[in-house]
């Protein structure tokens, strides 16, 4: 049994591998400044396992309370989830994202050297292929962003790569998720955006349960079959399950080094395409109305997620069917995400 680190552990995609981490026999500790997400989630993921996470309230800015925690358990591996992450809002703040995204990360790594941790797990994002040179993506395609958010997670694989190179013993492995949906099975954990949700998914799911009119989908008239845009939705389970067999493989050595890698399905879907399965969760056409194209958007993105399955030994499992029951039921049982309890 390993202690594993989760920093932004009560978030989304952080709920979800606390719960898998926990029921691959992993003892879990979560820092989190729950800037983004409430302890409520924490609290599902430990009645949905019958297991007990260790929460701290900690904003990673806080370089002497992260060494608190590590001087407080013996900390095998960490996985990095806390950031900010909305694109749009990173163009107009900046420096906040800049100061949040990548300050916390240097304390986190510095930390880590002080306690002799050097396994890392970290969040980047398919966002670092900007508009993508080539389909499907490898991961030794040119790297580019166009939006501070973006950058934040270019410059955090740039500094975890300098590390690897000056210093032996690092184990640090970034993670480029495309573009994660759905939710726990049980419908007790899920997304909860605040505000009006920038993403696809969330946005329909808000629709279908009364808190939004109709979504406006951006674009039809992008080079893609249906007109609409293509991305490679993965479904959060499958994306916490490749954060287990990464901690696992990092941990038994099998990655040295800095290693990074694509975690996605491999298969392109159109905004219709994803509308589509969504009214066929919900039982009910869902309405929708063509708007112009989103600033800053591309028109397709999928991986080519071969090297996960090489180096993991992982792969994902469920449909855009799946995707969309399990957050449909997430949504329907919670409309209000967590702020109802
Ligand atoms: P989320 O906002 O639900 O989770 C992030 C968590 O980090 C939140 O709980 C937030 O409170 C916490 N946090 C932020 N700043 C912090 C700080 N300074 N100190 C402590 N805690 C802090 O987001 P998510 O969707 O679960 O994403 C997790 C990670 O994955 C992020 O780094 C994100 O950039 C990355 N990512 C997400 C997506 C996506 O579409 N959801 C895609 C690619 C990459
Ligand atoms: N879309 C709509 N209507 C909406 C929301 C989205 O039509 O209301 C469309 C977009 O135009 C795009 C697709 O749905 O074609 C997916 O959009 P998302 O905003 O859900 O996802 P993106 O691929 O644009 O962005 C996501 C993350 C970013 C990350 C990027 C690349 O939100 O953080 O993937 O990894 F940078």
């Amino acid at each position: 049994m390993s202690t594993i680190l989760v920093t932004g552990g009560a978030g989304y995609i952080g709920s979800h591998t606390v719960l898998e981490l926990l029921t691959a026999g992993h003892r879990v500790v979560v820092v989190d400044n729950l800037d983004n997400s409430s302890l409520e989630s924490i609290r599902r993921v430990e009645a949905l396992t019958g297991k007990r996470v260790d929460v701290h309230l900690l904003d990673l800015l806080d370089r002497t309370g992260l060494d608190l925690i590590f001087a407080k358990y013996r900390i095998d591996a960490v996985i990095h989830f806390a950031g900010l992450k909305a694109v749009g809002e990173s163009t107009q703040q900046p420096l906040r994202y800049y100061h949040n995204n990548l300050t916390s990360t240097l304390h986190l790594l510095e930390a880590m050297k002080l306690a002799g941790c050097k396994t890392l797990v970290f969040s980047s994002s398919a966002t670092v292929y900007g508009d993508p040179e080539r389909l499907p993506i490898i991961e030794d395609q040119a790297l580019r962003t166009t939006n501070p958010y973006g950058a934040t997670k270019l410059w955090i694989e740039g500094i975890t790569a300098d590390l690897a190179k000056a210093e032996s013993g690092w184990n640090l492995v970034m993670l480029r998720y495309f573009n994660p949906v759905g939710a726990h099975e049980s419908g007790r954990i899920g997304e909860d955006p605040a505000g009006i949700p920038n993403n696809l998914m969330p946005f329909i799911m808000q629709v279908a349960v009364g808190r939004r009119e109709v979504l406006s989908v951006y674009g039809n008239d992008w080079p893609t079959p249906d007109g609409t845009g293509v991305r490679d939705y993965i479904h959060v389970v499958d994306l916490a399950q490749g954060h287990v067999a990464a901690i696992d493989k990092a941990l038994g050595g099998a990655l040295p080094g800095w290693t990074a890698i694509n975690l996605g399905t491999g298969n392109g879907q159109s905004v219709l395409d994803m509308v589509k399965g969504a009214s066929k969760a919900v039982g009910r056409e869902l309405p929708y109305r063509f708007s112009p194209r989103r600033p800053g958007d591309i028109a397709a993105c999928y991986c080519d997620p071969a090297k996960a399955q090489r180096l993991l030994g992982w792969k994902a499992n469920l449909g855009v069917d799946r995707m969309c029951a399990d957050h449909w039921r997430w949504q329907k049982n919670n409309p209000q995400g967590y702020a109802q309890e």
